[in-house]
């Protein structure tokens, strides 16, 4: 038996979309895509020359977290951020693996509660993460609770037409995706309780996306 509901259909446990096309998780879909990730990485170039040291205050050291670190794209931008600990998160064990850092890692889910001790990061970041997230509220208050005072949550959002397809030697699927505008993650953040801004993101003068910051307070 099957149904349709907001475009998608769905057949007891699998999820298509109008073009039958299977829609996955995302633990499920990135560990399957994590060999060829890398040939994305050249992708959304407005999003990899941003210097975060402009936004961070004078300090000697930060710790810093990376959620949905995936296989270490933002790693290359980040290592210039002064730093003692370094943290990759995600739900793909596959991604991780891929990491370029002999860095330490946690195999996590970011809609769940974090095993992390609170006020332990001055600085995190999420890029092209969100919007797997069926639920912005969980991150938004781990986030706000495991940053110290004044820490700073760095979000990397594109503006995207359309889910990807993707295709590996076995499969052809879509990894499930939630999209939202810039001003909803801003209200989620606000929520709570960080003082969000926003910097827009351009490639050849077209704006790609939003550099969202939010301060927490
Ligand atoms: C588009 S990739 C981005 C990876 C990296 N940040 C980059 O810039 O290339 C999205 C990443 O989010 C991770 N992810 C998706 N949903 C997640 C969840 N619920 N918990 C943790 N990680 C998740 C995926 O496994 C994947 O590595």
């Amino acid at each position: 038996m099957t149904c349709k509901l907001f475009g998608l259909v769905y057949d007891f446990f699998m999820t298509y979309d109008s073009k039958h096309t299977e829609i996955i998780g995302p633990k499920e879909g990135y560990d399957a895509v994590a060999q060829q990730y890398g040939q994305y990485h050249k992708h959304l170039n407005s999003f990899y020359t941003i210097n975060f040291l402009q936004f961070l205050p004078r300090k000697k050291s930060f710790d810093i977290i990376d959620l949905g670190a995936g296989d270490g794209r933002m790693w290359y931008q980040l290592k210039d951020i002064p730093h003692e600990k370094y943290l990759a998160v995600d739900i793909s064990k596959e991604m991780l693996a891929r990491h370029p850092r002999g860095a330490k890692h946690l195999v996590a889910d970011l809609e769940k509660p974090l095993p992390l001790e609170s006020d332990s990061f001055d600085v995190a970041v999420s890029f092209f993460t969100l919007e797997h997230l069926e639920r912005l509220e969980v991150l938004f208050s781990e986030v706000y609770r495991i940053l110290r005072p004044e820490g700073q949550l760095f979000i990397g959002h594109f503006f995207q037409r359309r889910m990807f397809e993707r295709n590996t030697h076995s499969k052809r699927f879509k990894i499930q995706q939630y999209p939202r505008s810039t001003e909803e993650i801003l209200q989620e953040g606000e929520y709570a309780g960080f003082a969000m801004e926003t910097v827009k993101l351009f490639d050849k003068e077209i704006q790609t996306g939003d550099l969202i910051i939010g301060r927490k307070k």
